[in-house]
């Protein structure tokens, strides 16, 4: 695996007092899904804001192809990097073709008018997410999943090398999350690295080469999921008791949580 992403001894602290990361150790390599999962505000969306280098570390670096973030100039990191966020503020309304082709200013000189190219990639990553049909429809007009559908077509039309997605399958159906999480394994085989946050540990374990658990800003461990979905290591995460099973389909480890009361 070649890494593209690197975090060294990375901190970070919102306020003095509050949330810490510590000293988190990461890398990604190219042609890999990488999940991050743990608990809520465990830290998730944090390191991957840090990933994206909307947040700047307190102490320690993040690196992508050897070089730092802050060595990157707005456009530059564009063209390497794309991020997804948790809750993607949309802060005017435009039509879904018009949000994706958004995704493809990095790769426009001045003014940044769409060329063929341009076009030609904004209609395949709409084919790609099943998007194609709400082209002409307000972001405003469209439901949570094809929202967030259209969103993930945005990112994946600036053609990065590093593509990190803040849970993109939370309002997806059944069908629609087994597709993206299936496209995203899909888009890493083409020499890209992916790393998404999800609370979707079945679909974590089934499409993720590798899991990252943090838990109380610490990354508690990282391996295949064979390795981290264990039902000890899951239980000290979360502090609840989980069991982990085998998947009779897919043959991948299962999760479940006893019922409430139990
Ligand atoms: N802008 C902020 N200012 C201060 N504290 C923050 C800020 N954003 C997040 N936090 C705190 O940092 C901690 C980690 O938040 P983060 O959003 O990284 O959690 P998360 O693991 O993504 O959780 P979730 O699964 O609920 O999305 C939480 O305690 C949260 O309250
Ligand atoms: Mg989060």
């Amino acid at each position: 695996m070649e890494n593209i992403l690197t975090l060294a001894q990375c901190s970070f602290a919102y306020d003095v007092d509050g949330f810490f990361l510590s000293s988190v150790n990461m890398e990604a390599g190219l042609g890999k899904v990488h999940g991050i999962v743990g608990p809520n505000g465990s830290g998730k969306s944090t390191l991957l804001r840090l990933m994206a280098g909307i947040l700047r570390p307190t102490e320690g670096e993040v690196s992508i192809e050897g070089s730092p973030l802050s060595a990157f100039s707005r456009r530059e990191l564009a063209r390497k990097a794309a991020f997804l966020p948790q809750q993607a503020a949309a802060s005017f309304d435009l039509l879904a073709r018009d949000v994706v082709s958004l995704g493809r200013y990095p790769h426009q000189q001045g003014l940044g008018f769409p060329g063929a190219e341009d076009e030609v990639v904004v209609e395949r990553v709409m084919r790609e997410t099943e998007c194609e049909n709400l082209a002409d429809r307000y972001l405003s007009t469209l439901s949570g999943g094809e929202r967030q559908r259209v969103m993930i077509a945005s990112i994946l039309a600036q053609e990065p090398k590093v593509l990190l997605l803040d849970e993109p399958s939370s309002s997806l159906d059944i069908h629609h999350k087994a597709h993206i999480f299936g496209l995203l394994s899909l888009l890493s085989r083409r020499e890209m690295a992916v790393v998404l946050v999800t609370h979707d540990l079945n679909m974590a374990a089934e499409y993720c080469d590798q899991l990252f658990l943090i838990s109380e800003g610490m990354l508690l461990h990282q391996g295949s999921p064979g390795q981290v979905m264990r039902a000890d290591i899951l239980s000290q995460a979360y502090g609840a008791e989980l069991r982990v099973a085998t998947h009779p389909l897919t043959g991948a480890p299962l999760v479940a949580s006893p019922r409430y009361g139990e």
